[in-house]
């Protein structure tokens, strides 16, 4: 990428879109809340920390700008230094103060398809298992890997957002998702091209998160349990 062209754009960012965009994040577990966005940025997407926009004079760029507040930034710069080039991944041309400059993937989430009823072929899945494979291989661990953060452009699958590889914890959200397409979507929804409403997906999402708020809770009791039970039988 020409450096003239990504140190103009940076230019813009600090002196046109900073001093004037306005965003927040309310709740770390909701999309964030852009309210004003200088001409002429657009939005490309919010997650839960960070928001996404573009300058139409660099349409194959865009600027990934993290909430005050919300931390996340040095590791994702990290994560795409680990992770070099793959077509799967975006690319990060600059990262500073907040911000990254970062590739553009074209294309609709997951998520997004699932409500305007585009059929995801099974490739796409595909696609993103061996990119998260790729990932392993660099020495990162696949995190937070849900229906936003997963796009699909002309049949292919992408990973848009690498922010939570460093995170060694174990994450399930892709093998869920995996398991839903397979005994859910694949069966049911897509044949019936049923178009799933963004507050029936909401609703996923949380009980999602609720349950496994649950499922941790009773990890630690049976732990807990067990733990006393052994002391009962060693004081026997
Ligand atoms: N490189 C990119 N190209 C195009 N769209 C992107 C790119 N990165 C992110 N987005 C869009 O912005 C949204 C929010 O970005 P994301 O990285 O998921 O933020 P967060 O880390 O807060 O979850 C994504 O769901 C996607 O729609
Ligand atoms: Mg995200």
């Amino acid at each position: 990428m020409d450096k003239l062209h990504i140190n103009q754009l940076v230019g813009s960012i600090q002196f046109e879109l900073l001093p004037k965009l306005r965003i927040k994040s309310v709740n770390p577990h909701d999309p964030i809340q852009v309210s004003y966005i200088p001409n002429p940025w657009n939005l490309v997407g919010a997650g839960n920390y960070a928001a996404v926009f573009y300058h139409p004079n660099y349409p194959n760029l865009v600027v990934k700008i993290y909430a005050p507040g919300r931390p996340g930034f040095e590791e994702e710069v990290e994560v795409y230094q680990r992770l070099g080039s793959h077509p799967a991944f975006s690319d990060c041309f600059y990262a500073k103060d907040g911000f990254l400059v970062l590739r553009r993937l074209y294309g609709t989430t997951l998520y997004d398809c699932m409500n305007l009823g585009i059929p995801i072929p099974r490739k796409v899945i595909q696609d993103i298992d061996k990119a998260l494979d790729y990932a392993r291989d660099r020495g990162l661990f696949p995190h937070d890997i849900h229906g936003r953060n997963v796009m699909m452009h002309e049949g292919r699958g992408l990973v848009v957002d690498i922010s939570d590889f460093l995170d060694e914890e174990e994450c399930s959200k892709w093998e869920n998702l995996k398991k839903a397409y397979y005994l859910l979507y694949r069966p049911l929804i897509s044949p019936l091209r049923l178009k799933v409403p963004y507050g029936v997906l909401d609703v996923v999402r949380k009980s999602y998160r609720a349950a496994g708020k649950f499922k941790t809770r009773c990890e630690k009791l049976l732990t807990m349990f067990k733990r006393e039970q052994k002391q009962n039988r060693g004081v026997r």
